[in-house]
């Protein structure tokens, strides 16, 4: 179908909604006035494995404000896992508080609700727990490597045959890398305003995907789902840790239906190292094989991580391994760990952001081993076709993005030999790393609503997809205006909501593509029907004011739907980028620091540069964290964190990372949707630190292994 005048995609307008984020009207979880509303505080475990022996209850429930105090034995029974250690997902259940069996440190044992969350909070610390404690809690992830399992078939991938690979090999290196527990802390905290009423759940909620919410909160209480509804309509920040119910959510919603009020839970800055997921360590083992002529003949990488005793998560950093270069035999293994810490869960670009790092510095090391630029290497070993689906990428612009950056960045000004580019006391490196980051995109419904007054038209569009500080607001906005030929500020954009049409909500770098599609959708239709009904011919140009003025009507309303094409499954689809890194590195004391990075991207159209440039800078940030100070420590006898506030959990800050330079190659990937867009939001942070290890060792030869990098582990 023809559509009329575009006015809005691909422009650099300011956030649609920006005004209400700054003054303070957008509406965030904890911050609706919900009408006789009282405060939850949850209460942690001490210990790391164990049962609780005796509680005592009556110091809190003394105090005057006290409402409630919800333990495991007067707690609501809720649906529970029905095998051991399932795997989570988006709309896992989340059981909480029905026994007395204690998995991990900081785990929740009880809920105080009171009329403050002052009173909350300190009712909370007066409730007392006698604990049995077993001697034996798996905290030390060393001594746990022999109890390593495989979790299930999916977890390893092969393709010819690896030994032989490396035995055919002129080159080999056999390496081992780590990177630590890290934890997402979006800036707003997990929170919840919960009401229960006649059977019936509302859910102010800061989660990235309503749809699934309302499906996990339904499962765990056993009610109908259509009876369960959650608004999310800002969310602060997300980074994966939103997309699944945490256990504070249910107890939420529990406390309101045990004491009939609505209940707000906000779940501290502490708590969010404890309770609201975490990306876990990694053991990576690296191994790679080539010709002198670069050729690769051989790449494995086995992984090693932890899971949570009680259910299981695989974070898939072979990932991009199999499907990045050219390479005939190709392997890759997760095993897991059961451990007394928390569950881990999907963090920005889980498996690539770590995965990458590991690939990417193993792919540096081969080039200097090889004496070839490394640039030169990667291209050299480059593919358009995904070998590990054995199908053709829908667009690979990967060569194009590492022949742009290095133009721009300056690399012919690289020195091949290390600690010979210096400035005084600093040794100065150049570091290259390629991303490459899926790009689903999923079933998406929306409605738009057409109001005429004057021959003016305001559209509103309806879809519960969730802007989790990511501009869907924005981008969904300009899609309608250039949909149905009117001014984006005739648009309004209504989201975050389980009443309007459903989404796959926000996650896995999907969002833009299925949320506009599906926008766009939901307008062509409305402009198709109201010509149909006048018999009009599809190609011709009528402005929706017309349109609507020839059918004699002042609203009309369609639905859409958008949803991957049989091409888009015959391809793989990914964003692909390059990223550049000058580290300058101080010789006798090892401080170092980003100097500047230029990140290329090639990852579809790009629907508005300001909201793009904003997701690659982020995920560049949280990319040199990673490389900069990002630790989460584990204490080695009781399994509490070491880290536990921002204190001591340390990300970049500006002084960190100054000088960005991000630059979209003009790309429209029609294989991946009508709009031709694909992900952004996870290919940012993907190989960042692989670039920067890489410009370490450019400038001190020192090989880093083992994030994050650390002044001492330069000298
Ligand atoms: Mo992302 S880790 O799917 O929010």
């Amino acid at each position: 179908m023809k559509t009329l005048k575009a006015s809005g995609v691909g422009k650099a307008i300011d956030r649609v909604e920006g005004h209400l984020k700054v003054t303070g009207m957008a509406k965030y979880a904890s911050e609706f006035p919900i009408e006789n509303k009282v405060y939850a505080q949850a209460i942690n475990s001490t210990i790391a494995k164990g049962e609780i022996t005796s509680i005592d209850t009556s110091e809190a429930e003394k105090l005057k404000g006290v409402l409630k105090v919800i333990t495991y034995k007067n707690a609501e029974k809720l649906k529970t896992f029905d095998k051991e250690r399932p795997a989570i997902a988006t709309d896992t259940i989340a059981p909480v508080l029905q026994d007395n069996k204690i998995h991990y440190y900081g785990e929740y044992v009880g809920l105080v609700v009171a009329e403050t969350f002052e009173i909350a909070q300190h009712a909370a610390r007066l409730v007392k727990y006698t604990y049995k404690k077993f001697s034996d809690p798996a905290i030390r992830f060393d001594e746990l490597k022999s109890k390593a399992y495989k979790p299930n078939d999916k977890s390893d991938y092969s393709r010819g045959d690896v030994d032989k690979g490396l035995a055919e090999a002129d080159i080999s290196i056999d390496s081992v890398y780590t990177t630590p527990i890290e934890h997402h802390h979006p800036m707003e905290l997990h929170a919840i305003i919960a009401s229960w009423e006649n059977g019936k759940v509302t859910a102010y909620a800061s989660q990235q995907m309503v749809e699934d919410a309302t499906i996990a909160i339904s499962d765990t209480f056993q009610i109908p789902q259509e009876n369960v509804r959650v608004i999310a309509s800002y969310v602060g920040g997300g980074f994966g840790s939103k997309l699944n119910v945490e256990r504070h959510a249910i107890l939420g919603v529990m406390a309101s239906k045990m004491i009939g009020s609505p209940v707000q839970i906000t779940v501290t800055r502490n708590q969010m190292f404890t309770n609201t997921g975490l990306r876990q360590f990694n053991e990576q083992r690296m191994k790679i094989g080539a010709k002198n002529d670069g050729t690769l003949t051989a790449l494995a990488h086995e992984t090693i991580s932890h899971t949570s005793t009680n259910m299981e998560f695989q974070e898939q950093c072979g990932m991009v391994t199999k499907m990045l270069y050219k390479v005939p035999n190709n392997k890759v293994t997760h095993r897991l760990i059961p451990m007394n810490l928390q569950t881990p869960f999907a963090m920005r670009a889980p498996g690539e952001a770590t995965g990458s790092f590991a690939l990417e510095s193993v792919i540096d090391e081969m080039a200097w081993k090889l004496k070839m630029d490394p640039i030169e290497f990667r291209i050299k070993n480059d593919t358009q076709t995904d070998l590990s689906k054995d199908q053709p990428f829908s667009s690979r612009l990967l060569v194009e993005c590492l022949r742009i950056g290095a133009e721009k960045f300056g690399w012919e000004n690289r020195k091949q030999e290390p600690r010979t580019n210096t400035n005084g006391n600093w040794l100065i490196g150049y570091g290259v790393s390629a991303a490459s980051r899926n790009s689903p995109y999923q079933k998406t419904h929306s409605k738009v609503i057409l109001d005429a007054e004057n021959g003016k038209v305001q559209a509103t569009i309806q879809m519960d997809a969730t802007d989790i500080g990511t501009g869907s607001y924005t981008i969904i906005a300009q899609t309608a205006s250039e949909y149905l030929g009117i001014p984006v500020e005739n648009i309004n954009v209504e989201l975050g909501d389980s009443d309007f049409p459903v989404t796959p909500g926000s996650g896995g770098s999907w969002g833009a593509a299925s949320y506009c599609n599906g926008a766009r959708a939901a307008c062509e239709i409305a402009v198709s029907e109201l010509k149909k009904k006048q018999n009009i011919a599809e190609e011709e140009e009528v402005s929706i004011a017309e349109l609507l003025k020839k059918n004699n009507l002042t609203n009309y309303e369609a639905k859409g739907m958008a949803e991957p094409s049989e091409e888009f499954k015959k391809h793989s689809v990914f964003s692909f980028g390059a990223n550049f890194s000058e580290v300058w590195v101080d010789k006798d004391t090892g401080m170092w620091k980003i100097k500047r990075m230029v990140n290329v991207g090639s990852a579809g159209r790009i629907l508005n540069p300001k909201t793009a440039y904003g997701q690659i800078i982020g995920g560049l940030t949280m990319g040199a964290g990673m490389a900069i100070a990002e630790q989460t420590r584990v204490e080695p006898n009781f399994g509490n964190f070491i880290t536990r506030s921002f204190a001591d959990y340390h990300v970049p800050v500006n002084l960190d990372l100054a000088n960005i330079d991000v630059i979209f190659l003009p790309e429209e990937d029609k294989i991946a949707n009508k709009m031709g867009i694909k992900g952004i939001g996870e290919l940012g942070i993907t190989s960042v630190a692989g670039s920067i290890a890489n410009a370490i060792f450019n400038a001190t030869g020192k090989r880093m292994r083992d994030l994050p990098i650390t002044p001492e582990k330069l000298i």
